[in-house]
């Protein structure tokens, strides 16, 4: 029986932020999830939440699927969107129709 690609989902923390942000200006989470906006996938549905419980670790993203762990990756800044793409590489993308 072929296997069913799992959907997959980037969940992105747009509250992130660093230390000595502009806490005026967007946050770098946001301008995280914007940058991975126009560079994933088909297949991979970026979710934008506010915060993962991974504050002191920030700017930080989770990658899931259905009946996978969940991995959380940290220490990224709003330029990390390549990093992103790298880690979401090994992952089973649902093919589109
Ligand atoms: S504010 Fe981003 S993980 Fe908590």
């Amino acid at each position: 029986m072929p296997q069913t690609p799992l959907p997959v989902r980037l969940l992105v923390c747009v509250t992130c932020k660093r230390e000595g942000d502009d806490l005026e200006a967007p946050r770098q989470g946001s301008r995280l999830a914007d940058a991975l906006a126009g560079m994933l996938p088909e297949g991979v549905a970026l979710q934008p939440v506010e915060c993962l419980g991974n504050c002191k670790r920030s700017c930080t993203v989770a990658l899931s699927a259905p009946g996978t762990w969940t991995y959380v990756f940290g220490d990224l800044t709003d330029e990390s969107g390549p990093d992103v793409l790298v880690g979401i590489e090994p992952w089973p993308i649902p093919p589109t129709a």
